[in-house]
């Protein structure tokens, strides 16, 4: 073999370097960051866990509380030393910020932490290898922060390297609710959605890969409304439902689930595909943020809390067993403890299989944030403990209900033990079971045999013992 032909047949071989992306927020960053080592796998990285001795390093910020967006300057700082020591050695680390704080804050964080090379928001990271020759040239002149999602999409690479038999895809992007303490609408723009044939492409592609479970993610997923596949434009714009049962066609793909959810976006036909749609999983995540409405109506979100209940009650009926997830604010401003009180309520009420709850945390340029009757940290902290509380019994008493029945169980990796193997059941819980490696990327039947707050532990029935 001729030594062009080796080189062809192994371009990088001479040119590897390392990058680290550090992930933070929600799962749209994850996927970008799956995404963005994508861009950059041809031009010769490869993925570290560690930034020490990193090529690039990336940060895929979150905006979404302040806590969030403070992380980003003290890892910043704990960076400054690690590229010191790579100059030192003669060799270079280039550190990109990216996501939602890039977004927001892009030239102040230039200004403020000249460590950081280049700075690219969440529709721009396709540019990311035009960027780096930039920042290689002259700092300064790499920051990309424009909305462009379809040049994003369009632009990126349509091979994804895959991790494990369940994949995030993103399908829609940006929010245009506006609800009154949120950034998202700022920091990923207006709503946007992919062509139905782009993402049923990127949907078959990871099917040949072997992925089993695939869950659609945007901002506003149920708001989604793409261009009608080829054959069909005559529909115009196709709704999730329909996504959801085109999807469901692909060979291989067991599994779809979708987030996150606005109330005010929950159609007729996505909550009959609930009912009917065998490959939909029922688990749902459809946040209330608060009880009251007078604070529902403070925060922009729409809707009362009747509504909201009369909302479960239809998706209860078309699917009975649906295990339900929630995020929650305490300390909007204006909250009273009668307020708060009916948060409690409203959570009793609808009984969650799982939620997240947070303290509000005021952010700049959000309506919020200038809000009179700002609620002080300590009664925050009392509310939030409280909620948690319950919801952390409402999660273990969903999870013991478990116990005894027998859920298939789409086995991801490895367990915590020797011989186990992790995986998740239909209502997104994660089950530790003995079982054989074999069985990783496939779906078997478990009894439950014991649960706890955060997982389910499992025996395979005989029939897959059997089989694998
Ligand atoms: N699009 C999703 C939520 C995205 S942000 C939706 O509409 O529900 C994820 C969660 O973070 C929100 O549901 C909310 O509960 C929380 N959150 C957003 N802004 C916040 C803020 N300023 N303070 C505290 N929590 C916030
Ligand atoms: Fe934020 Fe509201 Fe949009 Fe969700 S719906 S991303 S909470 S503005
Ligand atoms: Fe955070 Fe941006 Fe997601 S602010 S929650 S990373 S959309």
């Amino acid at each position: 073999m001729t030594a062009a032909a080796r080189g062809r047949e192994r371009p990088m071989s001479g040119n590897r370097k390392r990058l680290h992306i550090k992930t933070y927020g929600c799962q749209m960053n994850v996927y970008d960051s799956e995404r963005m080592r994508d861009v950059l796998a041809p031009l010769g990285y490869e993925a570290s866990e560690t930034p020490e001795g990193a090529d690039l390093v990336i940060l895929n910020t979150c905006h979404i509380r302040e806590k969030a967006a403070e992380k980003v300057y003290s890892e910043l700082g704990r960076l400054r030393p690690l590229k010191a020591a790579r100059q030192a050695e003669g060799g270079g680390m280039t550190i990109a910020v990216a996501g939602c704080v890039a977004q927001a804050e892009g030239a102040e964080i230039m200004a403020r932490a000249p460590v950081v090379d280049l700075v690219v928001g969440p529709q721009s990271y396709h540019q990311l290898p035009e960027l780096i020759a930039r920042a290689h040239r002259a700092r300064g002149e790499a920051l990309q922060t424009e909305f462009e999602p379809e040049a994003k999409f369009d632009r990126l690479t349509a091979e994804r390297a895959v991790d494990g038999p369940a994949a995030f895809l993103t399908v829609q992007e940006g929010c245009d609710k506006f609800c009154t303490f949120c950034v998202v609408p700022y920091t990923r723009g207006a709503e946007w959605s992919r062509p139905v044939d782009q993402i049923a492409a990127e949907a078959r592609m990871l099917a040949a890969k072997g992925v089993k479970e695939i869950t659609l993610l945007g901002q506003n997923v149920n708001a989604y409304s793409g261009e009608a596949p080829a054959g069909r434009e005559a529909d115009g714009r196709w709704g999730l439902a329909q996504l959801l049962r085109h999807l469901s066609l692909i060979g291989g793909i067991e599994r779809l689930r979708y987030t996150t959810s606005h109330p005010r976006d929950m159609g007729d036909d996505l909550i009959a595909a609930h009912g009917d749609l065998e490959k939909l999983m029922p688990y749902l995540h459809l946040p209330l943020q608060a009880g009251s409405d007078r604070v529902l109506r403070a925060m922009n979100r729409r809707h009362t809390f009747a509504e909201y209940a009369e909302l479960i009650a239809r998706i209860r009926e078309a699917r009975p067993d649906i295990a339900l997830s929630s995020d929650f604010i305490v300390g909007f401003p204006g909250e009273t403890g009668a307020d708060f009180e009916a948060t409690m309520r409203a959570a009793r009420e609808i009984g969650y299989a799982s939620a997240y709850s947070f303290k509000y945390s005021r952010r700049p340029g959000t309506p919020g944030a200038a809000m009179p009757g700002q609620v002080p940290e300590d009664v925050k902290s009392e509310r939030l403990a409280a909620l948690q509380a319950l919801l952390d019994d409402q999660q273990r008493a969903f999870n013991d209900s478990c116990v005894g029945r027998t859920l298939p169980v789409l086995f991801e990796r490895p367990g915590k033990r020797a011989g186990q193997l992790g995986g998740r059941s239909p209502y997104l819980q994660a089950v530790h079971c003995d079982a054989p490696a074999a069985l990783t990327g496939r779906i078997a039947t478990v009894r439950v045999i014991a649960a706890s707050k955060n997982a389910l532990a499992g025996e395979l029935c005989d029939r897959e013992r059997g089989a694998a």
